[in-house]
């Protein structure tokens, strides 16, 4: 069959697309920007007829009444790979719970667990082309794994969505159904930097040489620092997520990707996740490389980068050098994502450095974000043996083969200055360094 004319007969409503899923049955779902608005928001409409439906999803960013309505206790339970805003909310609830994973064996290990089950994959890619290619777009962190193991692929067709390229592209034979929705797509916009963020963005450009490749988290931070490497030359990028910030290097003409050790000339990465600006700079861009997370994220992959330079952002350390940066206490807050990955292969590489970036204080400075131990509940997403170096907006902490005594001193150097005399207290009487 031609192509477009297979394209089209596998053509139906947003309404019969969701009828296809069934009680008891499994739904993984495309991450972020790249999730299926309409599909999403119709499976709540079919509550009623469903139970028990398993829902995999990871940063969802849109508000869904699968996901807020308390009414759809039994209906569905959502798995999560790494929580948005909603999820937050609704944590309480018991209808949703995070699963534990490094991003780049994420889907593989879930996969594991399921005995290669999944029942229905639902994602969303571009129109097809003549010969009856789509590019899956925004989105390859594990769509592609998934769409393998999926009984049923059924994907969202947005003209909205940027034509990526790299390992993006699935042909209407790999799909079994497609709906068209052409809505706006979801953008995170970007904040502009505090003077906290600000002297964190100096200390970090210290940190990186002309000719570095550096992964940019999510957060706040990673983005704020981008404006401080203005003066750079020759940078590349390797990263699980693009973001904004990229953008602006790359048309300053910091970023060459020219001295990359892998996919030299190219950015590469395995989401995009911002404005406008990103998804246009994305859109058919021969400099730009999608591909899945299980080899952007992989750590011994990362590693062969020469000078590569992790930069991520937590919400507390204590003083043996444990980073959270997935939860409040008790309060399931994001996931460990490609933090740990990337943090652990900028380590393997030649002249490597991963670096977390935090705000001394939380809460709009009543709390010191180091702790003497982290806070009761906290999850750890990089233990202490793996912490490299730790930035603040008082300095530096390069915590590499110090011992504990000596990282706790490191680390009250860099924290607020007026949490320093308490941190030191603590930290004898809790017999972590007796003394000081
Ligand atoms: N104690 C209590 N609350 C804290 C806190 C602390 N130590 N540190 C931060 N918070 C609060 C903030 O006040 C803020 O609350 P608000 O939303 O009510 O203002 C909230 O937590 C978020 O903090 P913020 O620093 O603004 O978060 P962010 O959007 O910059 O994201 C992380 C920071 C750490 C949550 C995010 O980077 C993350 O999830 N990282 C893990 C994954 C990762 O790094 N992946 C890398 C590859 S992409």
């Amino acid at each position: 069959m031609n192509p477009l004319d297979e394209y089209k007969s596998k053509l139906i409503t947003i309404a019969e697309a969701v009828g296809k899923v069934k009680s008891h049955q499994t739904l993984s779902v495309a991450m972020a920007a790249s999730e299926p608005p309409g599909l999403l928001g119709e499976l709540g409409n079919q509550r009623d007829r469903l139970e028990d439906v398993k829902v995999w999803v990871c940063l969802p960013l849109g508000a869904y009444s699968f996901v807020l309505d308390p009414g759809m206790d039994g209906h569905f339970f959502i798995e999560n790979w790494f929580y948005g805003n909603a999820d937050r909310k609704v944590h309480g609830e018991g209808r949703e719970s995070y699963i534990p994973n490094n991003l780049h064996q994420a889907a593989t290990k879930k996969l594991y667990a399921t005995k290669n089950k999944v029942n229905v994959f639902f994602g969303t890619a571009t129109p097809p082309d003549s010969r009856g290619y789509m590019s899956l777009s925004l989105g390859l962190v594990m769509e592609k794994q998934l769409i393998e193991a999926a009984d049923l692929v059924i994907l969202e067709i947005n003209e909205n969505l940027p034509w990526t390229l790299g390992d993006t592209q699935i042909h209407i034979s790999e799909v079994d159904y497609v709906v068209e929705n052409n809505v706006a797509i979801t953008e995170l916009q970007v904040t502009p930097p505090t003077e906290a963020e600000e002297k964190i963005g100096r200390f970090i450009a210290d940190l990186i040489e002309d000719g570095s490749t550096l992964q940019l988290g999510i957060g706040g931070i990673p983005n704020a620092i981008t404006p401080f490497l203005l003066d750079r030359k020759d940078l590349g990028i390797h990263t699980e997520m693009f973001t904004d910030g990229m953008v602006d290097l790359y048309n300053a003409g910091v970023i060459t990707n020219r001295k990359k050790t892998l996919w030299k000339g190219k950015m590469v990465g395995a989401f995009a996740l911002g404005t406008k600006k990103l998804y246009d700079f994305v859109n058919n861009n021969l400099g730009v490389e999608f591909q899945q997370g299980c080899v952007t994220n992989d750590p011994y992959v990362i590693g062969k980068n020469y000078r590569m330079i992790s930069i991520n952002t937590a919400l507390q350390i204590d003083v043996f050098g444990q980073v959270c940066s997935q939860s409040i206490g008790f309060k399931h807050f994001s996931g460990t994502g490609g933090q740990l990955d990337t943090h652990r292969g900028a380590q393997l590489s030649n002249q490597g450095r991963g670096i977390i970036a935090l705000r001394s204080t939380a809460k709009n400075g009543e709390i010191s974000t180091i702790m003497p131990i982290l806070s009761e509940g906290a999850e750890v997403t990089i233990p202490s043996h793996d912490i490299d170096t730790v930035v603040t907006e008082f300095g530096i902490a390069d915590l590499k083969g110090l011992c504990v005594r000596d990282r706790a001193l490191a680390l009250i150097n860099i924290a607020h200055p007026k949490f320093r005399d308490q941190l030191k207290s603590e930290v004898m009487r809790l017999g972590i360094v007796p003394k000081i």
